[in-house]
């Protein structure tokens, strides 16, 4: 369904990550990718600034739910887990966290860096089953280059 080139995109999102400062970058990614792709109400990061919670970091969209512990939600999975979280339905999803009403589908890539989780990218969409294989190999690929790009502080 998708025919997003995300290879371009990866190139784009190297060449804007110009600095090895995490808060810059992450805001910055967040702000690439809300642009970029289409369909998407909220984008951000959660950060593991106290353990086994995930403190609300940069982001697009509405404000949003914060701390969310590991244990819970899609993002707490992503974090306990360190797996990536591609959910077509979140009200199928027992303990989802409605931040967002608008929310349908949702794309949670784990951030982790020599077995510690730094945090996550949280994406979600209006659009039931927004995210495909395809499009979740593409984004796994654009927070490689986030991880690779910055230099993640260790808040714990
Ligand atoms: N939906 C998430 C909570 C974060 S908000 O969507 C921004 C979850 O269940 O983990």
């Amino acid at each position: 369904m998708s025919t997003i080139n995300y290879t371009l995109l990866n190139r784009q999102l190297e060449a804007l990550l110009d600095t090895r400062d995490w808060l810059t970058n992450s805001a910055q990614t967040c702000a690439f990718i809300q642009q970029e792709l289409s369909e998407l109400n909220w984008v951000g990061f959660y950060l593991q600034r106290e353990a086994q919670v995930l403190c609300l970091g940069p982001f697009q969209g509405k404000p949003a739910c914060h701390p969310i512990p590991f244990s819970k939600g899609v993002c707490g999975a992503a974090a306990r887990e360190q797996a990536t979280q591609r959910v077509d339905d979140v009200h199928a999803v027992a303990d989802h966290i409605a931040c967002d009403a608008n929310s349908n589908s949702e794309l949670v890539v784990p951030i982790v860096t020599d077995g510690f989780v730094w945090g996550v990218l949280d994406i979600d969409s209006p659009q039931h089953a927004r995210f495909s294989q395809e499009d979740q190999a593409g984004i796994e690929a654009l927070v490689a280059t986030f991880m690779r790009q910055t230099d993640l502080p260790r808040f714990l």
